[in-house]
């Protein structure tokens, strides 16, 4: 198998495979990311079915090499976790990192977050949605690339559970102060800030602490 810096690079099959999904959604593990949907006859998609049991759902997009994502796995072991992530490298790579040292709870999509949100979760069907530190897009030609607008943010009030949290860290405060106001169009309650401990840190949040750098950290939350 090729290793490269960060672990196995190579299309998942066999023990892979059952984490990345998406050779079950798209037919084969080497297609996804923009563009790419699910097999209408797939939907409503069956989460209980694919983790073979019913327990609290929890999503992350951008997930990039999966270090939040499988720490979030392990400290939650009665929940599910289902990771979608653009860039083809890192779900191919933690797909292989899954399979050799789990943990089991967890799911990987090569695909866009934005896009297959609609399709791939149903209405009250998530407990918690993290966006870490999501990709600014400074160029105004690409500022439709950016992951939550007012669109995204109705999206989030409707799939989220009665309780559920959307959890956002950022070290932009223009992003972090745009995602505020796409949430605060909707009938969600924050933001309600909270501290560096209580969720894993992301990739990217360790670099900006190494460089002390400031981080915005807030979650809106769906009335019961
Ligand atoms: C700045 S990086 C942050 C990565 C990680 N969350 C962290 O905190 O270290 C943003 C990540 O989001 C991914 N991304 C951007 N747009 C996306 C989308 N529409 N759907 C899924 N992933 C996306 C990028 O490929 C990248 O891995």
């Amino acid at each position: 198998m090729p290793r490269m810096r960060g672990g196995v690079f190579e299309k998942p099959q066999g023990p892979s495979a059952r984490f990345c999904l998406n050779g079950l959604l798209f037919g084969d593990q080497a297609r996804g990311g923009h563009d790419t949907h699910p097999d209408p006859a797939l939907l409503p998609f069956d989460w209980a079915g694919v983790f073979g049991r019913r327990a609290p759902l929890a999503l992350e997009i951008g997930f990039n090499r999966g270090r939040f994502l499988r720490a979030l796995a392990e400290r939650f072991p009665e929940r599910d976790h289902v990771g979608i992530e653009i860039r083809r490298r890192y779900p191919w790579v933690l797909a292989h990192t899954l399979a050799e040292a789990g943990p089991e709870n967890v799911r990987i999509i090569w695909g866009d977050g934005k896009a297959l949100l609609p399709s791939l979760f149903g209405e009250g069907s998530v407990s918690h949605l993290y966006i870490n530190f999501p990709d600014p897009w400074w160029k105004s030609r690409h500022a439709k690339r950016r992951l939550v607008d007012s669109t995204f943010a109705a999206r989030t009030h409707e799939l989220l559970a009665p309780e559920g949290r959307v959890w956002v860290k950022s070290d932009v405060p223009a992003i972090a102060e745009e995602i505020q106001a796409a949430l605060e169009t909707t009938p969600l309650r924050g933001p309600i800030p909270f501290e560096e401990a209580d969720l894993p840190l992301t990739h990217r949040e360790r670099r900006c602490l190494q460089q002390g750098l400031p981080i915005t950290r807030y979650a809106f939350e769906k009335p019961a």
